[in-house]
């Protein structure tokens, strides 16, 4: 799977995105390490909190799949915006060491590490000897 294969995919996948409210059709493209893809793309609601967003829709696919290892992820909007913090956060729990693959709909692309987005993300680790944790054992 090249670089460009995979932004085509996601490419593809922007097309199913659901937008009635943004008119902003993202799509996702995520490369697990074992050479599978998963892609997503957002799908908005009525109730705007409710929407979806194309990168976290491709991670839920992959994991609910029997996947956590990641290798890219690329991600296609029309002006080549960048994965949200939400979306980086989600991407995170998953490992630092992701590529992330920023594409617009022209064919220019920005290549980042995914702890280059998202540096002193909100660590699992710092959940252990949670006091909730200690009342639900
Ligand atoms: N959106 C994504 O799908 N991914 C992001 O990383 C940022 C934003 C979507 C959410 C909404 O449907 C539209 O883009 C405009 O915010």
């Amino acid at each position: 799977m090249t670089d460009k294969e995979l932004i085509a995919m996601a490419a593809q996948a922007r097309e199913k995105a659901y937008v009635p409210y943004s008119g902003f059709p993202v799509g996702a493209a995520l490369l697990t390490r074992s050479g599978e893809v998963y892609t997503g793309c957002n799908v908005e609601n009525a109730s705007s909190g409710l929407t979806a967003c194309a990168e976290r829709v491709a991670v839920f696919k992959a994991v609910s799949e029997g996947k956590q290892q990641f290798d890219t992820i690329s991600v296609v909007t029309a002006p080549g915006a960048s994965p949200c913090g939400a979306c980086r956060q989600v991407l995170k729990e998953f490992g630092g060491s992701l590529r992330v693959l920023v594409a617009d709909t022209e064919g220019q692309v920005l290549e980042f590490a995914l702890d280059e987005l998202i540096p002193h993300a909100f660590p699992g680790w710092s959940l252990e000897g949670n006091r909730a944790l200690d009342v639900a054992k």
